[in-house]
């Protein structure tokens, strides 16, 4: 076996361990062994690529690894989990820099030393349209979800987007025609490059999470492209898979947020700034102050108990006392379940992931459309740090910014008890109507200092 065939072998293994670790990724009881049969398979095909004899330099590499692996792991200690969609965002947007970099710097090689081939014309082309988006697109989808960024285009932006794309379309026809010129590739970098700002700046705060998903479907179709630039299997099997799973996300975003992706991309969601209704009507007079002791009293006579948690969970991190609440609700035969809505928190299975770490039994974590019909057998629901995925104005006000999303049905359970600080906007910066709802109470204070106190005096 020559060198090539071992490469081309360990391109296999890591190809299928990319498969088995999707594959365990989808359910939380597998999710860890998957993560590690990615990483595993990613480690191999990095140390057989080492074996690559075009490599020029294994000082560059070092160098390169050394700096991202403590970029990264600096990250990875530093970064809140409440942040972590938008370091997701910058993870999409250095992918398709790379890819832009890698596919680029190929094609001009082979182009100088006089190589040209319509695959690598076409790949180079797509590379750098589509890595090109996906960097500054990441870029502004960043800025956004710090909520740094409240620039939202200048009218006609759709129409100039629309001239960009066709301005790409044209220069990846000329780089194919006339690949010795290489202008052409890198005005569709540029090109590309303001089309990602343009493309991302009109799209409102509440369809994010739908545009992270398609930025991280993209960031695989450019690594991919790159892989036919380069012809290498496991760049293209590896894109592919992310290119596919970003795109499934795309959707199932999507349905949860009652969205096409087309509309999210092309229609003028509302921005939060231009909902009409005002808290002071909405609140003013009909909110229902509630104590720890009192929250306790109308749990000890429940029988069934629903728990809702959403991002301001995540801020308190109040995931273990939680688990605390809900042994003391168990031992006093209460039945406890959580309602888990899609895109509840700021990541898909953010609410899984913090209650998996409190080891909380998954088996208890119920999908919006399977708890949605038995709230109305539910004595209370425990709206924890939720506002948006509980909001009755996703139903009712078609101008609203969620506007058809699906939400938890809480409002049909017999006692709504909410827990959060004030009465402060969610994500998506409009009121809530649960709130002043006549049979809601909220218990303002911290999550996980509200939650331990409720514990506490159910213990007394
Ligand atoms: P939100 O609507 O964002 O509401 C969170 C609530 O938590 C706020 O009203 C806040 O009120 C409260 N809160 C914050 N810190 C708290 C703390 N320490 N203790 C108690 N409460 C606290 O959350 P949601 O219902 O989970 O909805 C998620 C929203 O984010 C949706 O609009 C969704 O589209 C969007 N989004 C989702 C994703 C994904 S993929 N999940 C990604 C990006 C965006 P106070 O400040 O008054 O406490």
């Amino acid at each position: 076996m020559n060198r090539a065939d071992v490469i081309q072998l360990g391109y296999l293994v890591a190809a299928v361990l990319f498969i088995l670790g999707l594959k365990g990724l989808a359910k939380p009881r597998t999710a860890r062994r998957g993560n590690l049969l990615g990483a595993s398979g990613m480690l191999g095909a990095v140390l057989v690529t080492l074996l690559d004899q075009a490599i020029v330099s294994y000082w560059v590499l070092i160098a390169g690894l050394a700096a991202g692996a403590v970029i990264g792991g600096t990250l990875a200690v530093k970064v809140q989990m409440t942040s972590m969609p938008e370091l997701v965002a910058l993870f999409n947007g250095f992918g398709g820099a790379a890819s832009v970099l890698v596919a680029t710097a190929s094609f001009i090689k082979l182009t100088d030393l006089g190589i040209t081939d319509e695959q690598v014309s076409v790949a180079a082309s797509a590379t750098a349209l589509i890595g090109a988006v996906t960097l500054t697109g990441s870029i502004i989808a960043f800025f956004k979800l710090k909520e740094s960024l409240k620039w939202s285009g200048f009218g006609g932006i759709r129409t100039v987007n629309a001239a960009l794309a066709v301005a790409g379309i044209v220069l990846s026809i000329l780089v194919v025609t006339d690949p010795t010129n290489t202008t052409w590739l890198w005005a569709l970098v540029a090109v590309g490059a303001v089309l990602g700002v343009l493309a991302v700046v009109p799209i409102g705060g509440a369809d994010m999470p739908v545009v992270i998903a398609l930025l991280n479907s993209l960031s695989g179709l450019a690594a991919s492209a790159t892989g036919f630039v380069l012809d290498n299997t496991l760049l293209i099997i590896a894109g592919s898979l992310v290119g596919a799973s970003g795109l499934i996300l795309t959707q199932i975003m999507c349905v949860a947020m009652n969205r096409s992706a087309l509309d999210v991309i092309f229609s003028d969601a509302p921005a939060s700034s231009a909902v009409g209704i005002d808290a002071d009507d909405v609140y003013a007079g009909k909110v229902t102050a509630s104590s720890a002791e009192e929250v306790a009293m109308i749990l000890d006579t429940a029988s069934r108990v629903v728990i809702v948690p959403g991002y301001g969970l995540a801020v308190a991190q109040a995931q273990h006392a939680v688990r605390e609440m809900t042994k003391a609700l168990e031992e006093n035969g209460t039945e406890v379940v959580f309602a888990i809505h899609p895109v509840a928190g700021r990541m898909p299975g953010h609410m899984n992931v913090l209650l998996a770490e409190a080891e909380i039994d998954y088996q208890k974590l119920i999908e919006m459309d399977e708890i949605n019909p038995t709230f109305a057998q539910t004595d209370v629901a425990i709206v924890l740090g939720a506002n948006d995925v509980v909001n009755p104005l996703a139903k009712t006000d078609p101008e609203s910014p969620i506007a058809g999303m699906p939400i938890l049905d809480v409002d049909l359970a017999q006692t709504v008890v909410v827990i959060k600080r004030s009465l402060s906007p969610g994500f998506a910066g409009i009121p809530n109507p649960l709130f002043a709802a006549d049979n809601a109470v909220v218990l303002f204070g911290d999550g996980k200092r509200a939650v331990t106190d409720i514990t506490k005096a159910l213990g007394e």
